[in-house]
């Protein structure tokens, strides 16, 4: 449920992560764990178990940890807290294919945790590991008893994305996951769930009463998202190479704001209601055809150029990215919600690498008002209504008309209304994964997608990935780092006598 009390915390419990000597436990699992300690989220009884490929001891992995912290946190670390996770860390490594020595010795060590700290055997296994062993792993735990949920006890396995590459493979995995785990068990990851800004789309919807109404066909001419970053592919080409930005943002993140936008109230904020909600736009997403994919869809791979007035390479240039490599680094879609609220108003959507600048924002663009009262004015043009939710940086919304210049004359001016979280409610310093972490502890899965959303978001994804694979794009590169993309994704709206909003603060 989305609107928890506040004070609750979850049932002691231990949490183990494999990867965990990777960068995601460095950068979000680690810092999330601080500040959900830091702000008494945490129960008193709580340990983490690292597991790795790597061999280390408890005692190196705690130092990297106590490091990688105050790296991330800065000269105002709380020691003692650093001290309290020290206490409570362990780490065992080995390899993840024999069943026996690795997975003997996480049972060992937890059932010396659970009894060293009084915790109750109540597990939650966090995969940050590649998502070809999410299967294997998830397996092998069972295998060694400790999937097993009895005694009121819980067991519970996050997966980071992506959760296949496919349709078909998604449906694999979930089928795999599902002989051995309830749907209850499986928790699978979408960081954009965590961000405040996101949670806020259904308050900010069903929490006011002036918005939902004009919500829909009859007011609305076309929604716009747009997941844009600065940043290039970093040292992740080999993961990148073969997933792509189509792969790598939309059927997750991006159908995330899109169903959030898109979808009807839910009956409440228990986990279901709300997914049920969100299947039910997923299910409304018409499928493309090959030709659709044609019309529709435009993918794009970088090039060189300047971002904030520094040169930075083209995508074939960069480390590990072979140099005939086809992979879009660039994808933008039109989308049709064939239901009663959304029929006729296309959600523009689109996301790229070393776009100009990092932005992600959801733009609803009104219909035009009758400008048969001002035929006898100066007035040239009428402004158009836009609410623009920014997602992130610079997180808030505002709301964009038209207001009557000073002056004699009758003339119109665009201005805009703006509302900033930070000047509301202050800086808050997060990773975006507390709320997850801790939802999960506490059982509840409304901000996780359930496998039927995750099947109907790659049934929408895969056709299109299907004609790309099929029909090489032999103008990559075809957008300059730092622009807003190719020409032809300028021109996927401009046929539609419409146009990308990039001025957006
Ligand atoms: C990840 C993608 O899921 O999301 C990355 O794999 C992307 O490629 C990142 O950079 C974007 O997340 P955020 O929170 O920075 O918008």
């Amino acid at each position: 449920m989305i609107n928890n009390d506040a004070t609750r915390k979850s049932d002691s419990c231990v949490m183990i992560i494999f990867g965990a000597t990777g960068d995601l436990t460095k950068r979000k699992l680690y810092p999330a764990l601080y500040y959900l300690a830091r702000d008494g989220y945490l129960p008193s009884n709580f340990a983490v178990i690292g597991v790795g490929r790597q061999e280390m001891s408890s005692e190196d992995f705690k130092k990297k940890i106590g490091d990688d912290l105050k790296d991330f946190i800065g000269d105002g670390y709380d020691q003692s807290l650093l001290d309290w996770f020290s206490e409570r860390t362990y780490y065992t490594g080995g390899d993840f294919d024999d069943d026996k020595a690795l997975f003997g010795d996480i049972k060992d060590l937890l059932e010396m945790v659970t009894e060293k700290h009084s915790i109750p055997a109540n597990f939650f296994f966090y995969m940050a590991i590649p998502p070809s062993l999410f299967a294997d792993v998830t397996h092998k735990i069972c295998k060694n008893g400790l999937a097993e949920e009895s005694n009121g006890l819980w067991r519970r396995f996050i997966f980071e994305k992506p959760f296949g590459r496919d349709i078909s493979s998604a449906k694999q995995l979930n089928a795999d996951l599902l002989k051995i785990l309830t749907e209850k068990q499986i928790y699978r990851i979408d960081h954009y769930l965590g961000k405040e800004t996101v949670q806020n789309i259904l308050v900010f919807r069903f929490g006011n009463s002036i918005f939902e109404p004009i919500w829909n066909r009859n007011f609305i001419d076309h929604v716009q998202i747009t997941v844009a970053e600065d940043l290039g592919v970093e040292q992740r080409a080999g993961y990148y190479d073969k997933a792509g930005a189509l792969r790598d943002m939309v059927p997750n993140h991006i159908f995330q704001l899109v169903t959030l936008t898109a979808m009807e109230p839910p009956v409440s904020f228990e986990a279901d209601a709300v997914r049920d909600e969100q299947a039910k736009i997923l299910q409304a997403i018409q499928a493309y055809s090959p030709e659709d994919v044609l019309n529709k869809t435009v993918r794009g791979q970088y090039d060189s150029g300047e971002i904030e007035g520094k040169p930075v390479p083209a995508y074939r240039t960069e480390n590990g990215v072979p140099e005939t490599s086809e992979t879009e680094t660039y994808a933008a879609l039109k989308l049709s919600i064939d239901n009663w609220r959304w029929a006729g108003v296309p959600f523009y959507i689109r996301t790229g690498k070393r776009l100009e600048r990092k932005h992600t924002s959801i733009l609803i663009q009104f219909k035009q008002a009758p400008f048969v009262l001002f035929r006898d004015t100066p007035v040239e043009r009428l402004t158009t209504n836009r609410i623009v939710l920014h997602i992130q940086p610079d997180e808030g919304i505002t709301l964009h008309f038209g207001a009557k210049v000073p002056g004699p004359l009758v003339s119109m001016g665009s201005v805009d209304m703006d509302f900033d979280y930070a000047d509301h409610f202050g800086e808050t310093i997060s990773t975006g994964y507390e709320r997850l972490l801790y939802d999960c502890m506490l059982g509840d899965a409304t901000l996780f997608q359930r496998a039927d959303m995750v099947e109907s978001s790659w049934r929408i994804v895969s056709p299109v990935l299907d004609v790309w694979d099929a029909i090489p794009a032999r103008s990559f590169p075809n957008y300059n780092s730092g622009s807003w993309g190719p020409p032809e994704a300028d021109e996927l709206l401009e046929r539609d006598g419409r146009k990308w909003k990039n001025d957006i603060e």
